[in-house]
């Protein structure tokens, strides 16, 4: 079984590729020009091949180098902020690099299967009566990363109606654990405790809207949910990979904050709101639960106490 990870290097692809590697599957990875190594250092059976996914040269030519039987599309510009100082370049990376891979898959009449990562970002405005967020529910995309997830959706259904590709679009809730990108909020908070606690920050801690809710998933069994929806998966179905679970960002806050011995003041810096936040993402994830035999195994509690060591190794 070969299995070909797009953005290997990231968060997600990291854990992913050791997942696999457990299993047996042989491993290869795209990684561009500028990425970081440092979460694949270790797996020395994978195999790099840089590839710029906006190329459809470059696209192509991996494809049919690795002839994969299961593809992982998870590169992608992921951080919800960037996409409102960049939208264009959100859309064109995360929706013409999907394109390339089908249209490569298509043209070299491969039979792999393609999971695509999409996001809860697609539900988007949420009205109060319709949590825990079904996949039957409409998709109100409140930004433009949360749009091209949306369009990398239904090009997913569209070329699996047109010309039979099987592709699976995971929608995956937050997600998090050690090696979470310092950007996104845990692990944005997890650094800055560790930081303080390292004596290398004043104790105040800086803050965005911590009145949103989210539904978080250890990284480790949002992987597994991977593989499992390309065993069982039906193409062209949508899943949600959820905890049914939702904590608002200052209750995520507090538990952080419960891991350290010191007092840390809580500080709202303006740069880091947005101009419209998703209030609540709370996932239904029992049609993915049926179709697999899924659930959740990692405690919130335990994903974030690694999430901080990881942290605390590190600063
Ligand atoms: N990043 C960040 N930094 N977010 C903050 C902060 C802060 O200092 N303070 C509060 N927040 C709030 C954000 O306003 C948002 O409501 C919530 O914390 C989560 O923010 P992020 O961790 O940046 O994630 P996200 O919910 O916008 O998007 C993540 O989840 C999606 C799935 O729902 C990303 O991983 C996406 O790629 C993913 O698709």
């Amino acid at each position: 079984m070969r299995a070909l990870i797009t953005g290997i290097s990231g968060f997600v692809g990291s854990h992913l590729a050791e997942y696999l590697l457990s299993r047996n599957v042989e491993v290869t990875g795209t990684i561009r020009h500028r990425s970081r190594m440092d979460h694949i250092r270790h797996l020395k059976s994978v195999q790099l091949v840089e590839c710029e996914l906006r190329d459809p040269f470059s696209v192509e030519t991996l494809i049919a180098k690795v002839k994969p039987d299961l593809i992982f599309h998870l590169a992608a510009q992921s951080f919800v902020p960037t996409s409102w100082n960049s939208p264009v370049d959100t859309i064109h990376n995360n929706v013409a690099g999907q394109v390339n891979i089908f249209e490569a898959v298509r043209r070299l009449n491969l039979d792999c299967k393609i999971q695509i990562a999409c996001s809860s970002e697609e539900y988007g405005h949420v009205e109060p009566d319709e949590v825990p967020i079904k996949e039957s529910n409409p998709l109100r995309p409140l930004s433009p990363y949360a749009v091209s997830k949306v369009a990398q959706e239904y090009l997913g259904y569209q070329y699996y109606k047109s010309y039979g590709l099987h592709v699976i679009p995971t929608r995956t809730f937050n997600h998090t654990g050690p090696r979470r990108g310092e950007n996104f909020v845990t692990s944005n908070f997890a650094k800055q405790i560790a930081e303080i606690e390292a004596g290398k920050k004043p104790p105040v801690i800086m803050v965005g809207n911590l009145t949103a809710k989210r539904d978080f998933t250890d990284v480790r069994d949002v992987v597994r949910a991977y593989w499992l929806a390309l065993e069982k998966g039906v193409p062209g179905e949508s899943y949600n990979i959820a905890s049914g679970k939702c904590c608002t960002i200052q209750e995520m806050l507090d538990l952080l904050l419960s891991f350290s011995p010191l007092e840390i003041e809580i500080k709202e810096d303006p740069e880091r709101l947005r101009p419209s936040d998703v209030e609540i993402l709370l996932g239904d994830y029992s049609k993915f639960h049926q179709a697999t035999g899924w659930k959740p195994e990692i405690p919130f509690k335990q994903t974030m106490e690694d999430l901080l060591n990881y942290w605390r190794e590190r600063v």
